[in-house]
């Protein structure tokens, strides 16, 4: 439990269970409620708000469970002013080892008049009389004015002292439609701290619906805040909560900007290495994914495609990246091979695959992987491990023709038409030729180009992996004058895949027949046919 009065320690309270599962289409059942909750324990937090009692008797049931089993965080519960709500409240959470309670009354001149329909003193006294009733149930209670960000300030204030004055020993000031401005809100709370008096430590909850919740709660925390109400992976009403992992990380990476007057780094206790556990947990319980470039726990927040970046993440990881991907739980950083990845990159990877490939081939292998990335948007360990075999298939054959291009026709009413450009001693040459498919065509276009015909004895395509993106990877058998070789080709495009397998076998054929020098003597028409 945190120590409400240091002065370097900011509190972190967790409210994933309350205002999170608020988020639209989220319900959590008792047994994933507990799951969260063990997790956050292990996370570290100082406080879980683990639910709305008087909400349903399922959340009842909820709160009450984690009260009795989880231990380490202090077990929070929320409730409106009326009595009832806050007996309703102390039952759920009344087994926990350590206990608060947070109750909350709207101080706002739209929520007064349209939504609680109360005079501002009726507000004021109600108030005042939940935080007392709490008070005879545990020493530890939060007041909060609700929409206190479009309140009037000097009303707001003579209620957050009442609340005080009645007990409350955490004010929290919530921006409730995500309506504050960083400097704004920070200004609010230190006009707060100068004019309500008492022992009390200041809270920060802010709502994302401008996308300044992880702002606002920082610049919250400059002013004085020393609990941040956070959620994990940013979830909550609307457009959710400040993310808990985003505020923590900020206030570590950036200790020295954090630091009070005295110089004293502030400190979150969080076990950061737990975040991205956390907040894959709480993605699948939820079923609230994760964005790819989420801060700190999206997928690709440690991952870098562009050349210049590999590079210097390889060479030093603290070129692209101002935090160890270690240290929140995300494992290491990631090169991942795009269009725009280098050849150290490349090679990086490859060697690290234990994929051994130097020189001219892995020239080759990189030329190749960038026409590929340039069609395909990821390429994954697998697709690699299939190109580079191509591409020392294609060295070991000295491949005596190169495949410049193939462009396909076909479909439904059309003749399946290919033509196939190869290249042999600085020359192109192209052959357009019809077949019962495409790759059929392709295959008779070969055939055309280089002279040698014989007999396709075996030919598979496999996909390299899932999606319709996936790389098809062609293996086949070619038989000629009692000569059988096997050929392979890697492609998106199926056509073109086979085309490369097929023209990989022939370049092996005319190696092993040892006609490199003069391959128009091999010239042979006859027929082939594929599938
Ligand atoms: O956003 C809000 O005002 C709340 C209160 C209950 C603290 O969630
Ligand atoms: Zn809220």
């Amino acid at each position: 439990m945190a120590e409400a009065t240091s002065t370097d320690r900011v509190i972190i309270f967790d409210t994933t269970l309350r205002d999170g599962e608020q988020s639209p289409g989220i319900s959590l059942d008792q047994g994933e409620k507990l799951e969260i909750a063990e997790q956050l324990a292990r996370l570290g937090v100082d406080y879980i708000e683990a639910g709305f009692p008087v909400a349903s008797q399922g959340d009842f049931e909820a709160v009450q469970a984690i009260a009795r089993s989880v231990r380490g965080p202090v077990i929070c519960g929320l409730s409106r002013t009326s009595l009832a709500d806050v007996d309703r409240c102390w039952e759920a959470i009344e087994a926990a080892e350590h206990t608060r309670i947070h109750t909350f009354i709207a101080t706002s001149e739209t929520h007064m008049r349209h939504k609680l329909r109360m005079t501002p003193d009726q507000v004021k006294a109600e108030a005042a009389a939940a935080v007392a009733h709490a008070r005879g149930y545990t020493d530890d209670i939060e007041f909060s004015p609700e929409d206190a960000s479009r309140s009037d300030f000097d009303f707001m204030c003579e209620v957050l002292q009442v609340a005080v004055d009645a007990g409350a020993t955490t004010l929290n000031i919530p921006d409730t439609v995500g309506y504050g401005i960083p400097e704004e809100y920070a200004n609010q709370l230190r006009r707060i701290r100068a004019k309500v008096s008492g022992d009390y430590v200041l809270s920060t909850h802010c709502h994302d619906d401008l996308g300044l919740a992880v702002a606002n709660s920082l610049a919250a925390v400059r002013a004085g805040a020393r609990q941040v109400e956070c959620t994990i992976n940013g979830l909550g009403e609307r457009a959710g909560n400040a993310a808990m992992e985003e505020v923590v990380m900020a206030i570590k990476t950036r200790a020295d900007f954090f630091a009070g007057s005295d110089g004293i780094p502030l400190d979150t206790g969080i076990r950061t290495e737990e975040l991205g556990r956390t907040s894959r947990l709480v993605a699948r319980l939820t079923g609230y994914a994760v964005q790819y470039n989420k801060a700190v726990v999206g997928r690709n927040a440690f991952a870098h495609e562009s050349g210049i970046h590999q590079h210097g993440v390889l060479s030093e990881r603290t070129t692209y990246e101002i935090m160890d991907p270690g240290a929140v739980g995300a494992g290491e950083s990631q090169i991942v091979l795009g269009k725009h990845s280098g050849r150290h990159a490349f090679a990086d990877t490859l060697a690290k695959m234990g994929l051994k490939i130097q020189g001219d081939a892995l020239n080759a292998a990189f030329a190749r992987f960038k026409e590929l990335a340039d069609r395909k948007v990821q390429l994954t360990e697998a697709d690699l491990e299939a190109l580079v075999a191509e591409e020392l298939g294609e060295t070991v054959a000295e491949g005596t023709y190169t495949l410049v291009a193939v462009e396909s026709a076909g479909g439904t009413a059309t003749t399946p038409t290919t033509t196939v450009v190869l290249a042999a001693d600085g020359k192109e040459r192209t052959a357009t030729c019809e077949g019962d498919g495409m790759v059929d065509a392709a295959c008779k276009a070969i055939r055309e180009l280089t002279g040698v015909d014989g007999r396709l004895t075996d030919y598979t395509v496999t996909s390299v992996t899932g999606g319709v993106d996936a790389l098809a990877d062609v293996a086949l058998q070619f038989e000629v004058d009692g000569l059988r070789m096997s050929g392979r080709g890697l492609s998106t495009d199926v056509v073109e895949a086979s085309a490369r397998a097929f023209l990989n076998a022939i370049n092996r054929i005319l190696r092993a027949q040892g006609s490199g020098e003069d391959r128009t003597k091999v010239i042979r028409p006859g027929s082939l046919r594929l599938l």
